[in-house]
């Protein structure tokens, strides 16, 4: 009898899981079912009933399948029945007795296990390493709990050993705990030591074995104190999940301009800035660095409790499958979602033609700028966000569309419209010129070269960085920040559409 259904996208990422990421056709499939189990159970909210619908026919699965249920321990399929076990895990889940609803208990069984397999079609390729990719899907954070991580990575006297290798006599005088990096503050009785350890940066994280991962040097306040932030291993990492930004976006409704957040800085600190003030960014990095996440973050910050009289996104996504998902939301500006060339170029007539519009509006009302005049009361209208994923796609396919970008980077900010570019591809052809020196923000992810990072950043660094949302954030100030960005699920973003959608 059949517990659990798919459906046929559900079956194509379990069949390329078991030949693409265990190559071993023999396995069974419900194998990958139960780690969409344990994927999904990773979330700290529940599933929602989208996972009820089946889009198309996939394939049933019985809990004797699942769960073992039924099965004896000597059972020479060597399956143990770890049914009660599962239902016991879910109850305390989801705070209901399912020992008492059989039915329920199924029900939320395939919410979590659809939920799991979207996950690994979502982050997993079968170009990548499944049993890595598990290991940080699984794993990575486990210990966020403890109070002090204990590991066996760099320790004080490993570091003090490495300092010494490169010439530099240091005192340890404090070492705090990251999510990510372990900081430690070093004192410096000599002075000349402070530069062999600036040019020693590389061969320091080399001795310690970091790999391609940098050591990233900090300033301190305190006299011939310096910081040296030096990565953990993944496993050794702690979380930041996307309810940090819910929680953020409680005080953050009331402020003016268009306040974003996107995680935490390397000790831990919420990091938010105001796009207004920016007023236009680049974010680049190589493709998996999260791109794609950090707008998510982006967008969302933007969505929370503003309306749409207070803010429009208009959508450019040449892949069409980032974006896609804001098609229709009642903050949408224009049409929809534009995808092909002509339907961006289109969208980007109608911003110069708004933004021309609005130059008028502000000159009629005797305001400056749109801050001014809201400010004044005088005119209030819809600040508007330009979100472009794929900017180097868009550009290989036409490069007129460079010319109205350019013309709304150089004059759209005081009337209020600002952009936002993506691109995987930080090089000379996509990010020359006029477009360069009229977008001053830039977040820079994990890059392959040093000369990448200085496209981005005007400086080197974003090369050194650990990829799955770790960057350089340069907005406002000359000195690039270090953040961690939250990692965004699927279900943060379907919970924002759906809140925003609802309260229209
Ligand atoms: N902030 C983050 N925290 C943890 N993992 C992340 C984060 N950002 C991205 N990742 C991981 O990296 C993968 C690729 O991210 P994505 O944003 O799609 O990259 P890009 O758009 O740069 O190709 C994600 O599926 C996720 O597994
Ligand atoms: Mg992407």
């Amino acid at each position: 009898m059949a517990d659990v259904y798919t459906d046929s996208d559900d079956e194509l990422v379990i069949s390329q899981v078991i030949n693409f990421g265990f190559y071993t056709p023999k396995h069974h499939k419900y194998l990958v079912l139960r780690l969409a189990l344990a994927r999904s159970m990773r979330f700290s909210s529940p599933p929602d009933e989208d996972f009820d619908h089946l889009q198309s026919t996939g394939k049933e699965y019985s809990l004797e399948q699942i769960t073992g249920k039924g099965k004896k321990a000597n059972d020479e399929s060597g399956v143990l029945d770890f049914d009660d076990a599962t239902i016991a895990l879910l109850s305390v889940y989801h705070k209901e007795d399912l020992f008492a609803d059989p039915k329920r208990y199924k029900k939320l069984l395939q919410r979590h296990i659809r939920r799991g397999l979207r996950e690994i079609r979502t982050s997993w390729s079968p170009s990548h390493d499944f049993i890595s990719f598990l290991q940080e899907e699984l794993f990575a954070g486990t210990k966020e709990n403890a109070t002090e991580v204990s590991y066996d990575e760099t320790g004080p006297e490993q570091l003090l050993e490495a300092l010494v290798e490169i010439g530099v006599q240091a005192e340890i005088k404090e070492k705090i705990q990251g999510a990510r990096i372990d900081r430690y503050n070093l004192y410096l009785p000599q002075v000349g030591h402070f530069d062999s350890l600036r040019r020693g940066l590389d061969k320091l994280a080399f001795s310690l074995g970091l790999g391609n991962e940098g050591v990233f040097m900090q300033p301190t306040a305190e006299p011939k104190v310096v910081g040296l932030d030096i990565p953990r291993q993944r496993q050794y990492w702690q979380s930041i999940d996307g309810a940090g930004l819910f929680h953020w976006a409680e005080q953050a409704k009331k402020q003016a301009g268009l306040p974003v957040w996107l995680g935490q800085d390397v000790l831990g600190r919420d990091f938010s800035f105001d796009l207004a003030e920016v007023p236009h960014l680049l974010i680049a990095g190589t493709t998996g660095s999260g791109k794609s996440v950090t707008l998510h973050a982006l967008i969302l910050s933007l969505l929370q409790g503003r309306s749409p009289e207070e803010i429009q996104l208009a959508f450019i996504d040449p892949k069409l499958v980032e974006l896609s998902r804001y098609q229709d939301i009642p903050q949408q500006y224009g049409a929809g979602v534009a995808h092909l060339v002509t339907e961006a170029m289109q969208m980007l007539k109608e911003l110069i033609a708004e933004m021309e519009k609005r130059n008028q509006l502000l000159e009629e009302a005797g305001a400056s700028n749109l801050s001014e005049a809201i400010d004044s009361g005088r005119l209030n209208l819809p600040r508007i966000v330009v979100i472009i994923e794929e900017l180097a796609d868009l550009f290989s396919q036409s490069r007129e569309l460079e010319a109205p970008l350019v013309r709304l980077a150089q004059k759209a900010r005081s009337v209020g419209i600002h952009l936002v570019l993506a691109t995987q591809r930080p090089d000379a052809t996509t990010f020359s010129g006029l477009l360069r020196t009229n977008i001053p923000g830039r977040i820079a992810l994990r890059v392959q070269k040093s000369s990448e990072s200085r496209i981005i950043l005007d400086e080197t660094g974003a090369e050194k960085l650990l990829g799955a949302g770790d960057m350089l954030v340069k907005v406002g100030s000359a000195i690039p920040i270090r953040i961690h960005g939250a990692y965004i699920s699927q279900d943060d973003i379907k919970r924002s559409i759906r809140y925003a959608k609802e309260r229209r």
